[in-house]
């Protein structure tokens, strides 16, 4: 686990004049302690249901393979939550979405509108003979249709699975087979710094060869990029939902009606595809967002800056803030197009008062220079999240400082694809805040520090490190892995199977005051600028070269993206070691995954350390990829390989 603490003595108190209009007060924690059932029902009583549930939890642990029910009983439609609710209300012409387009182009979309664009989607998707539980794969740059398409499928009770547009055509394939989509919705293009690129040829040449399920690939038009075209599968958006009525009811559907699969990287190379479903999803999701982030309605502009791809843009672009009513932003490209100004611009043209980000953006940042965002009046922004990793304290200050005016509360939210919502974040208004903690559970959560046997790790005994476990059912939390019940009761439940724990797989320490602090992932899971990308997943693209005869991948620290990723690989006999290749296998990796798994370095080597057993050894790796003496060497096979290693990965 890695412990790049710095002891951080100072603490940030809730400032007065927030606190005074802050969402949240100490009484949420008080009715959570009180009756955390009862809490959670009156969360869920934010939304609309059609129908009452009976139940607020049935959790029988081992005995129903820890899948949980939470609102037992009841009926909802989550697009009706997030977007009928709105119109009904009287709000049909509050902005929804103010879109930027990379280019420069923007559209903004009602309630009304939206409401409008998902009931044409739905109806066409009725048309073309989907119904509730069929399952649509989503592979789409950030444009609103990309949101309609997710909220059309949760109208109908299709399952959407969002594969990241920047995800290579195999990994597209391998989510497509494993979830059996019955359409594919994607673009023609997507712009990516000032270009076009490439994205239904990539949908083509994922469904090139051999059987697959899919029967419709629904195209919308973006970048004007020319497409081959196959006859009765391929459709354009314009040609078909644009037609549609707009007319359409939403129908109820059962609490645990699943309402969408995200796959992510596990300790294997096969992802795993993370099942949520409707009821307890939406109610945790709606209600960190209002809590955690304060939000308003009609009042906050909201602009959280991850992709649908990730489960991030899921709760926190789609679900949390739609049901919230919203007013938010979003963005199609990279914050540096055309220039490194791209993000103020956007928040002094919307005004965005609420802006959640990840700690790689804030170094990024940081790098580019404080005289950039100076250059703009950031004073609409009252509040600032970070996500997908520790923020270093460094981090921490400097947002604070340059992006928040020194007043702006940070929310450190700390939580992932499987809890489906925040699970630890400061509340505004209420936590004082410490640099780089994510500080504790919500109110209605519940999660421990143990050591391995799951003794509860001492509080005060600051050099304690132990294992995040969380020790109670939250509503948003998993219902298991896409046709993989072992997986999933081995990844998360085996571990701590005698209390009926959930296995985080972060590293966590509790210090003096009470803090939680995340010290990152105790798996062979990488962390990249957020990402999670397993150490197996870019070796079996690597052993997929045909020169490579064996690789071992290891996330080594790296000052803007958290980790790199570092591999050392074997070549076979005949292969000769230029830079040429490793040049290659990058690009061969990058293919494979996609440019987000490409290795900042290959080391070309002899040999691997290995254990007797024959398992390599990536703790000693690291040692090697970020330039430390080595540790403990005595259970090598061959301690000698080191040396051969270090003079291969000096050059
Ligand atoms: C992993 C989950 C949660 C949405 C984005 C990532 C790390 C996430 C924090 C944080 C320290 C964090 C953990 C976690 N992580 N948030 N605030 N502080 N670490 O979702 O891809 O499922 O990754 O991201 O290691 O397990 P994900």
């Amino acid at each position: 686990m890695t412990s790049s603490l710095e002891t951080e003595p100072v603490s940030y108190p809730p400032a007065e004049e927030f606190a005074a209009t802050a969402n949240a007060g100490s009484e949420l924690q008080e009715a959570a302690d009180a009756d955390r059932l009862a809490f959670w029902a009156t969360q869920a009583n934010r939304l609309h249901w059609h129908e009452q549930w009976t139940e607020v939890l049935d959790w029988k642990g081992a005995d129903s393979d820890y899948i949980a029910k939470w609102f037992v009983g009841g009926k909802l439609n989550v697009a009706y939550n997030c977007v009928d609710r709105h119109v009904i209300d009287g709000y049909g012409n509050q902005v929804a979405i103010h879109w930027e387009g990379e280019p420069g182009d923007s559209r903004e979309l009602t309630y009304a509108q939206l409401l409008a664009e998902v009931s044409r989607a739905a109806n066409y998707f009725t048309e073309i003979g989907l119904t509730a539980g069929d399952r649509v794969a989503i592979y789409m740059p950030m444009i609103p249709e990309a949101i309609v398409t997710m909220l059309a499928c949760a109208r109908l009770g299709l399952i959407h699975s969002v594969v990241f547009a920047g995800f290579s055509s195999s990994a597209l394939r391998q989510r497509v087979d494993d979830a059996e989509a019955r359409l594919v919705v994607t673009t023609d293009g997507q712009w990516r710094r000032g270009k076009p690129a490439p994205l239904k040829a990539a949908v083509d040449e994922a469904l090139a060869k051999g059987e697959h399920s899919v029967e419709h690939v629904l195209v919308v038009r973006r970048t004007e990029s020319e497409v081959v075209w196959t006859e009765n599968r391929d459709v354009w958006w314009h040609d078909t939902v644009a037609n549609a009525s707009d007319q359409h009811e939403a129908q109820p559907f059962d609490s645990e009606h699943p309402l969408f699969v995200l796959y992510t990287s596990g300790t294997t190379g096969k992802p795993k595809g993370i099942v949520h479903t409707s009821g307890g999803y939406l109610t945790q999701t709606s209600y960190t967002h209002h809590y955690v982030f304060d939000h308003k309605p009609g009042k906050d502009v909201y602009w959280c800056t991850a992709d649908i791809g990730w489960v991030t843009g899921h709760s926190y672009i789609v679900y949390g803030p739609l049901s919230n009513r919203v007013t938010q932003v979003v963005y199609e490209g990279t914050p540096n197009s055309p220039d490194e100004h791209r993000h103020w611009n956007i928040v002094e043209k919307y005004g965005v008062s609420i802006y959640y980000t990840a700690p790689t953006l804030v170094r990024t940042f940081m790098k580019w220079g404080r005289q950039i965002p100076q250059a703009h009046d950031l004073s609409s922004i009252r509040l600032l999240g970070s996500v997908g990793e520790p923020i270093n304290p460094e981090a921490w200050r400097w947002y604070r400082e340059v992006i928040g005016g020194n007043k702006a509360p940070i929310v450190d939210t700390w939580w992932q694809t499987e809890t489906g919502a925040i699970m630890m974040s400061p509340l505004p208004g209420v936590t004082s805040t410490k640099p780089g903690a994510a500080m504790g559970p919500l109110p209605g959560i519940s999660a421990k520090v143990v050591d391995e046997n799951g003794v509860e790790v001492v509080l005060g005994e600051t050099e304690a490190n132990g294992y995040l476990v969380l020790d109670e059912p939250w509503p948003a939390m998993l219902r298991g892995i896409w046709g993989d019940t072992e997986r999933y009761k081995s990844t998360y439940w085996d571990r701590y199977a005698e209390q009926g724990w959930y296995f985080a797989g972060d590293g966590a320490r509790i210090d003096v005051d009470g803090a939680y602090w995340i010290l990152g992932r105790v798996d062979d899971v990488m962390n990249v600028s957020g990402h999670r990308i397993s150490t197996a997943e870019v070796e079996s693209a690597l052993v997929g070269h045909h020169s490579v005869a064996e690789a071992a991948v290891v996330g080594a620290t790296d000052a803007t993206t958290g980790q790199g990723i570092v591999a050392f690989v074997i070549l076979k006999a005949s292969s000769g070691s230029s830079d040429e290749l490793i040049g290659e296998l990058v690009a061969h990796v990058a293919h494979d995954i996609g440019p987000i798994a490409k290795p900042k370095a290959i080391h070309i080597v002899p040999e691997l350390p290995k254990t007797r057993s024959g398992k390599i050894m990536r703790r000693l790796l690291r040692d090697i990829a970020e330039g430390r003496e080595l540790g403990d060497t005595s259970t090598l096979v061959d301690p000698s390989v080191f040396e051969s290693i270090r003079e291969k990965s000096a050059t």
